[in-house]
């Protein structure tokens, strides 16, 4: 049987008495892009938060290209090549926006590139102008607005040149003008070009998100996480319709969901 580029199985995450997940499996194609929805408190973060090591699972596995990283470092995790931008952002205040793209791309990845200070400097300005706030790249991550925070969050992840891009809720806290911006620019980065320098094609993405009419524009597979379990697993068209779905989180508003 051929090897998934991401294969997560029986994936359970306990917090004292709390199940956050509980038994999720599924796995991914390297070209996919799948949409992550479900109510407050599903466990969608936590699923992330698993994937990028950030937490350590009860049970389960996570195998990625064929490797299991259960329970791996996050800092290998990103040089096996897996971001994430996570909801509640932290950046570096007191450092210059540009500075705070360069920290993650220091990995022993881009040194064996040989890629050092000017040429991580290029590539951080690149995923600045990506998430569009190039100009102002010299000014502190504290002068940021939420929107713009959540671009510099999008640009940090993008600049380390990520086989799979897991986005928190990229377009939380955006307008519905800059939702647009953002949502045609992440379709943009998995299809492929400017950032596909070391991978010729643009990376695997899981989108977790609440505004689904945008996020439906640009996935094409929806993963609903309910209590933790996987409530359904199909086509964006197909899961819409989907009665436990509809009874579970859209209710009867469907799509307009935002
Ligand atoms: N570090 C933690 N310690 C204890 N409980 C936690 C922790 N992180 C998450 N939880 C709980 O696990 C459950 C799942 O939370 P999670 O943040 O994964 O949900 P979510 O689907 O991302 O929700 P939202 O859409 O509101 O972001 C919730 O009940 C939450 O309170
Ligand atoms: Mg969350």
């Amino acid at each position: 049987m051929a090897q998934s580029f991401l294969e997560v199985k029986n994936l359970r995450k306990e917090f004292g008495g709390l199940t956050a997940t509980n038994d999720v499996t599924f796995s991914m194609g390297r070209r996919e892009i799948i949409g992550l929805i479900g109510p407050n408190g599903a466990g969608k973060t936590t699923l992330l938060r698993l994937i990028s090591g950030i937490l350590k699972p009860t049970s389960g596995s996570i195998k990625f290209k064929g490797k299991n990283i259960t329970g791996a470092k996050t800092w290998n995790i990103v040089n096996m090549g897996i971001a994430s931008t996570f909801q509640n952002m932290r950046p570096f205040r007191r450092l210059p926006i540009v500075a705070n793209v360069m920290v993650p791309c220091l990995s022993p990845r881009a040194m064996k590139r040989g890629e050092w200070v000017k040429k991580v400097e290029a590539k951080a300005m690149d995923a600045l102008e990506f998430a569009g706030i190039s100009d102002m790249a010299l000014e502190k991550a504290s002068t940021l607005s939420q929107g713009d925070l959540k671009r510099l969050e999008v640009a940090r992840a993008v600049a380390t040149d990520p086989e799979l891009l897991i986005l928190d809720e990229p377009f939380g806290g955006l307008s519905p003008a800059e939702t647009e911006l953002m949502a045609k620019s992440v379709a943009r980065l998995h299809k492929g070009g400017r950032f596909g320098r070391l991978h010729s094609e643009g990376p695997a993405m899981i989108i977790i998100e609440h505004k689904l009419q945008q996020l439906m524009k640009i996935v094409d597979r929806i993963i609903v996480l309910n209590f933790g379990t996987i409530l359904a697993d199909g086509p964006p068209d197909v899961v819409v319709k989907d009665p436990k779905v509809i009874e579970a989180y859209l209710g009867d508003g469907g799509t307009t969901c935002s």
